[in-house]
């Protein structure tokens, strides 16, 4: 049973990896490949934490425009991820679940991605989800096409279920490092009534100790979903 005070669901946008590395006169490469090190270490202190599901923000449809030097090195982390730390991850009994148009990606990329997933234990009691060109315009727009190609007429839980989030419940919690306060178009359907927590901190720098504290504070959050108080 899910504690009240701990999200089932916490989705981070993974910001500042280029100006931690910048700090230190290093290539921008090099800050993706420290913020690729904070995402494992965040993300076994979440299931520690007791999450069940934990998103990264990898690569926005935006980012696919980067010099392509960067682009190259964010899959070849994608590439290092997947053969070093699968064979864990399904151990431990976590799943892999992929987000995001993935057709765009260089072709044995793409392969990794779906083949983590497919591969995946059925009966996982804890989800890592993969943001990987993605974007909730297009996410939403993909979503309004499938309906309008199947003549349906939706409803809040079957638009639902045309995103790439089928079957995830909606984030409890949405962190942002980095400085930035703003969702950049992550997941802004799922997280109609998300807890928001933004912090300065880079993120190479988001320690799992950052983490419990955002936990925390996410405890001490009163939601309402729109509704009143009742004691
Ligand atoms: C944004 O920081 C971060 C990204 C575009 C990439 C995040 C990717 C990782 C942490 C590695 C993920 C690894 C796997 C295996 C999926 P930024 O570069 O925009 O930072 P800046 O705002 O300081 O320039």
């Amino acid at each position: 049973m899910q504690d009240r005070g701990t999200p089932l669901h916490v989705a981070v946008i993974m910001d500042g990896n280029g100006r931690w590395a910048k700090k230190r006169l290093l290539p921008r490469t090099v800050g993706h490949g420290a913020g690729m090190k904070a995402m494992i270490a965040l993300a076994k202190r979440a299931k520690e934490r007791g999450v069940k599901y934990f998103t990264v923000y990898a690569l926005s449809s935006e980012n696919l425009s980067r010099p392509k030097d960067e682009l190259e090195g964010l899959f070849n982390l994608i590439r290092e991820y997947f053969t070093k730390n699968l064979k864990e991850l399904y151990e431990s009994n976590s799943a892999v679940k992929i987000i995001g148009d993935i057709s765009a990606l260089p072709q044995d990329c793409a392969a990794v991605l779906e083949d983590s997933q497919k591969n995946s234990p059925k009966d996982a009691d804890f989800t890592i989800i993969f943001a990987v060109n993605y974007g909730s315009r297009p996410e939403i727009i993909r979503a309004v096409n499938t309906a309008v190609e199947r003549g349906e007429k939706v409803d809040v839980n079957s638009f639902s279920s045309l995103l790439y989030t089928d079957g995830v419940p909606d984030p409890d919690l949405v962190i942002r490092t980095g400085g930035e306060v703003r969702l950049s178009n992550f997941l802004l359907w799922q997280a109609a009534y998300a807890e928001l927590y933004f912090t300065d901190v880079l993120f190479p720098d988001f320690t799992p100790k950052k983490l419990d504290k955002a936990l925390d504070e996410y405890a001490r959050r009163d939601r309402r979903f729109g509704k009143i108080k009742t004691i």
